[in-house]
C-alpha cells in the first residue's frame, strides 16, 4: 500500500516537472543583449511626462535586454555634457540623450564623433550646422503640436462668434525644441487672423511651480477680464496655472479658456471636467522607438534621421465619454 502511494507520488512529481519544462519552453527567450551599453542622459525630471519618458525608457531597454547606464542632469546643461563625456570614456555602444535646450552641445558631440560613437536624440533637437553630430532623432514633432494647438483655437473663436480674443501665453524652458516650435507652430496658425491678440508670454519652465508664479504675474498684471485664453506649452505649468484661477474664483475652461500640451492623466480629467478646453497629446513613451534605433545600429543596419511618433489632441468638441480619451 505504502509503495503505491510513494509511486503514484513520484508519477505526480515527474508529471508536474514535465508540465513545467513544457511551459519553460513555450516562453519567449530572454534577449542577451548585455553587452551592448546605451549611454542616457536624462535632461531632468521636470514634469510627470518626463518621470513617465525615464520609466519608458528604461523599461525598453530592460526588455532589449541593453544595459544603460543613466544619468539625471537636474535640468543642468552641464551636468548633461559632463555625462555625455563620461559615457565617450566608459565607450559606451550608442549614447542616447534628450538636450534641455538646442544650442552648445557642438563639442561635445564632436568627441563622441572622434570617439565613433554614435548619437540618438531623444525627444528634443538641437541647432548646429553639423548634422552628421547626430546619427539620429526620435520625438514629437513639437511644431505640428504648436499649429494643432491653434487650429483647435481658430475652430473654437468660431463657434463663440468671438471677434477679439486676448491670449496669454506660458511658454516651456526658453530654447528648448518643444517652446521654439510649439510657439512657432501656433503664432503660424494665428498671426494672421485679425480676432487673436497675444498680449505676453512668460517662461514657465515646464514646471507646475512656475505656472503657479505665472498665472499669479498675469493676472495681476491683466485683471481676469484681460484675458481670454491661456495658452501653456505642458500640462506642469497648466495645472499649476488653473490652481491659481480656481484659488481666485476663476472658471478655468469657461472665464478664462486652457490650452494645454502633453496629455497627462490629471490633464485629461480636467478637460473632461469641463476645467481644460484643449489638451494637445505629446507621448512620452519614446523608449521602444528609442531602442530600436540602438537594435539597427549596433546590427549595422541605415536608420531614418528623423522618426515622430504618432500624436492627436483632445478637445471640448470631442465626446469626452470615448474611452480612448485617456492620459498617461
Ligand atoms: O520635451 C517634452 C516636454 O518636456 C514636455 O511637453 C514637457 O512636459 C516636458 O517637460
Amino acid at each position: 500500500m505504502r509503495k503505491g502511494i510513494a509511486l503514484t507520488l513520484a508519477l505526480l512529481m515527474l508529471l508536474m516537472l514535465l508540465m513545467l519544462s513544457g511551459c519553460a519552453g513555450k516562453q519567449e527567450p530572454a534577449a542577451d543583449n548585455t553587452s551592448v551599453v546605451v549611454g542616457f542622459s536624462q535632461l531632468g525630471s521636470e514634469s510627470s511626462w518626463r518621470i513617465a519618458n525615464t520609466a519608458s525608457m528604461e523599461k525598453a531597454a530592460k526588455e532589449a535586454g541593453y544595459s544603460l547606464m543613466m544619468e539625471n542632469a537636474n535640468q543642468k546643461q552641464e551636468k548633461q555634457i559632463d555625462a555625455i563625456r563620461s559615457f565617450v570614456a566608459y565607450r559606451v555602444d550608442v549614447i542616447v540623450f534628450s538636450p534641455i535646450v538646442e544650442t552648445g552641445w557642438d563639442n561635445v558631440l564632436n568627441e563622441a564623433k572622434q570617439a565613433g560613437i554614435p548619437v540618438i536624440l531623444m525627444d528634443r533637437m538641437i541647432e548646429t550646422q553639423d548634422d552628421s553630430l547626430y546619427t539620429s532623432y526620435v520625438g514629437a514633432d513639437f511644431y505640428a503640436e504648436g499649429r494643432r494647438a491653434g487650429e483647435y483655437l481658430v475652430r473654437k473663436a468660431d463657434a463663440l462668434g468671438a471677434d477679439h480674443l486676448r491670449i496669454a501665453e506660458i511658454h516651456g524652458t526658453t530654447d528648448s525644441t518643444p517652446m521654439r516650435d510649439r510657439q512657432r507652430g501656433f503664432m503660424d496658425v494665428i498671426a494672421r487672423d485679425g480676432r487673436f491678440e497675444v498680449i505676453d508670454s512668460v517662461d514657465g519652465d515646464f514646471l507646475r511651480s512656475k505656472g503657479e508664479e505665472c498665472a499669479e504675474q498675469l493676472l495681476e498684471k491683466y485683471g481676469a477680464e484681460g484675458i481670454d485664453v491661456i495658452y501653456s506649452h505642458n500640462d506642469a505649468m497648466t495645472l499649476g496655472a488653473l490652481d491659481i484661477l480656481e484659488q481666485k474664483g476663476i472658471r478655468p475652461g469657461t472665464d478664462i479658456l486652457l490650452i494645454t500640451v502633453d496629455g497627462e492623466k490629471d490633464a485629461v480629467d480636467a478637460l473632461k471636467a469641463g476645467k481644460i478646453n484643449c489638451v494637445v497629446q505629446c507621448t512620452p513613451n519614446l523608449g521602444p522607438a528609442a531602442m530600436e534605433l540602438v537594435r539597427s545600429l549596433t546590427s549595422g543596419e541605415t536608420i531614418s534621421k528623423v522618426t515622430h511618433p504618432e500624436e492627436s489632441l483632445f478637445t471640448d468638441f470631442d465626446d469626452l465619454t470615448d474611452p480612448s480619451v485617456e492620459g498617461f
